[in-house]
């Protein structure tokens, strides 16, 4: 990572990710705004490449998108020998990826993110799929990328809620475990102009906190589903937004939630909630859940979570800045008595 990066893409491909030909996959948006300038360098630099694109937009990271563009590669003759380039946000990574993942049963790829999303979260960590009718990310994949190259310079066409969309999960990052980092975000103005120093700070940290804990549990059985923190609340809310909120919104309304579960729980003392909706505060993100949804909705829809056992809801909760919950058992997450999630959620 780092600004500029992009110029060392040939070398990165020729070293990692070699291949006959290269399905460039990006959105329209990204493809518009930055695809001409990818194609031409890697052309010039000796690749052959094809751009392929959908339409942009989470409502899109679907089965039918899938589809869609392995049906593509099938007609333009890529082959086993072939590689993917997931170029875009965290729903090209993911539907990209995930098009990588099953392509004739699978063909390498490389993450090319241009979000601080998907620079700091979604394309670290080999995860892939799509959206499904009951729920997001259900259909997937893990398909670890050969190469992750993030360019700050990228960023700067970013817009500003989208930033701070972003932005959500570093924090997230630093609830989970650096309590100096998340302290590091109550500057919130250098950010949001999308300067490059503070920008590639946020990159650089957020990249280490994310590779440290799934390199320490790549499918997810342990210490990964601390990630999660926010999500839980933060998909359902999401989902059932019918899209009206980023990612990063929703896992912002996610951890104030959460927080106040946490706190209601016994798991944290006061103040972790006041804390975490000052910071995203900053930011302008959401901390509430909107008045259209009902609390037997979210729950419905968070019953339906991978997370749960057995049907009982279970969540990854901070005990302080910095630090997450362990249950008896060893797990990363904590069973939380419906009544009490009930409580927290009609209490708003
Ligand atoms: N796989 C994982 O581990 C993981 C982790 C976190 C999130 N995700 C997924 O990531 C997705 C959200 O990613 P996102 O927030 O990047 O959304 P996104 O991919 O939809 O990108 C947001 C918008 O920004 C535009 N855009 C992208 N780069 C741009 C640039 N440089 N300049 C201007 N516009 C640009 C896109 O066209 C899009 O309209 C969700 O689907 C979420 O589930 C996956
Ligand atoms: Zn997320």
């Amino acid at each position: 990572m780092g600004c500029g990066v992009v110029d060392q893409l040939p070398g990165l491909l020729r070293a990692h990710c070699p291949a006959h030909q290269y399905a460039v996959i990006a959105d329209h948006r990204v493809a518009e705004l930055h695809g001409a300038g990818l194609m031409s360098s890697l052309t010039s630099a000796g690749f052959t490449v094809r751009l392929f694109h959908f339409p942009s937009g989470e409502w899109n990271k679907t089965r039918e998108q899938w589809s869609a563009l392995t049906d593509q590669l099938l007609a333009a003759g890529f082959g086993r020998d072939s590689a993917v380039i997931a170029f875009g946000g965290g729903v090209s990574g993911d539907l990209a990826g995930f098009v990588a993942a099953t392509y004739l049963r699978g063909i390498p790829h490389v993450q090319l993110p241009t979000t601080l999303l998907a620079m700091i979260d979604s394309s670290i960590g080999g995860k892939t799929g799509v959206d499904v009718p009951a729920g997001k990310n259900l259909v997937g994949a893990f398909h670890q990328p050969r190469a992750v190259v993030a360019d700050i310079n990228r960023l700067a066409t970013l817009p500003r809620t989208q930033t701070a969309s972003g932005v959500a999960e570093a924090i997230k990052h630093g609830v989970i475990r650096d309590a100096v980092y998340f302290a590091s975000f109550a500057d919130a103005a250098p950010i949001l102009a999308r300067e490059t120093g503070p920008l590639e700070a946020v990159v650089r940290r957020s990249i280490e906190i994310k590779t440290d804990v799934v390199t320490a549990d790549e499918r997810e059985s342990g210490v990964r589903a601390i990630l999660n923190f926010g999500h839980t609340v933060g998909h359902a809310v999401e989902s059932l937004s019918g899209f009206d909120l980023l990612h990063g919104e929703a896992v912002a309304i996610g951890m104030a939630i959460e927080a106040r579960i946490a706190e209601a729980s016994g798991i944290a003392a006061a103040g972790l909630h006041a804390a975490i909706t000052a910071m995203l505060d900053r930011y302008a993100l959401p901390t509430a859940i909107p008045e259209s949804l009902t609390s037997a909705s979210i729950l419905e829809v968070m019953q339906a979570d991978k997370k749960t056992r057995a049907g009982r809801l279970r969540f990854a909760l901070p005990t302080t800045i910095g630090q997450m919950a362990q249950s008896s058992d060893g797990a990363w997450t904590v069973e939380i008595d419906e009544q009490v999630t009930r409580q927290v959620l009609d209490s708003r």
